[in-house]
């Protein structure tokens, strides 16, 4: 079974609603690729304007957090219904800034890809690991930790559906990419991982993305690995390298 490649942009606290307008018209055109899934995920106020931009196109929208409960009195946040009346299909979940800078933790990761999943939302779910962590030589049994909380009680038919994005917290933003043996051995673990939770079937079709300073040169070669399904992006997003990126099969 072969699996379609993700390609997402994490615009994250960058572009007001009419940059990220413009922003998504200088992209349309860059990004038709009919082997990848396309998609933009960015901040909640730009959701609504960035949905009609792109209405037409293969582009789907995603946001780049929500919150795990249903409604009510919690100031400040934005619920899965409100995100998929909006037009939303995608959101990311546990980014390592929101664990770094929001206290977001696994715990706090699973109850929202749990919430997702109830509003047929796909969650783009984060996992990574420090530099330190690296050094210590305890990355895989740290991301398999991270997994295996995030996948708490969800189902074998919601985790085949699920993206996981492994991003090693010192590749991002750093212009440090992972070497493409580093980025293939730790998505490998997190299929194998799946697929001890889950099965076989669930560990082959589910996708999983590398990110972390993800280029227009580097994607080539990462996205062709047996295990990478394609990437979530940063900085390179907010760019028209963003569709050499979702090309990257086409401009060897
Ligand atoms: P970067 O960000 O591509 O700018 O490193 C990736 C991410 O944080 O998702």
């Amino acid at each position: 079974m072969s699996r379609k490649k993700i390609i997402a942009g994490n615009w994250k606290m960058n572009m007001t609603p009419t940059e990220a307008v413009a922003l998504a018209e200088t992209l349309k055109p860059l990004v038709g690729n009919e082997d990848a899934d396309v998609v933009f995920c960015v901040p909640a106020i730009d959701i609504i304007p960035v949905v009609e931009a792109v209405k037409g196109t293969n582009i789907k929208v995603g946001a780049e957090n929500l919150y795990f409960e249903e409604k009510g009195a919690y100031t400040g946040e934005i619920s899965a219904s409100m995100l998929t009346d909006a037009g939303v299909s995608y959101v990311i979940i546990g980014h390592s800034e929101r664990r770094e800078y929001f206290a977001e933790t696994d715990e706090t990761v699973n109850k929202k890809v749990l919430k997702a999943f109830e509003h047929g939302l796909t969650p783009i779910i984060c996992c990574g690991e420090s530099l330190k962590q690296r050094e210590q030589g305890i990355t895989i049994d740290w991301i398999r930790q991270q997994i295996k909380i995030a996948f708490l009680n969800v189902t074998e038919e919601q985790a085949k559906t699920a993206v996981i994005a492994y991003e090693p917290i010192w590749a991002i933003g750093t212009g440090k990419v992972a070497t493409t043996e580093q980025a293939e051995e730790v998505c490998a673990a997190i299929r194998q991982c799946i697929g001890e939770i889950y099965d076989g079937a669930t560990a082959e079709a589910i996708r999983i993305q590398y990110g972390g300073s993800v280029s227009a040169s580097s994607a080539p070669e990462l996205f062709a690995q047996p295990d990478i399904d394609g990437g979530l992006v940063g900085g390179a997003s907010l760019k028209a390298d963003f569709g050499r990126i979702v090309n990257y099969n086409r401009n060897a």
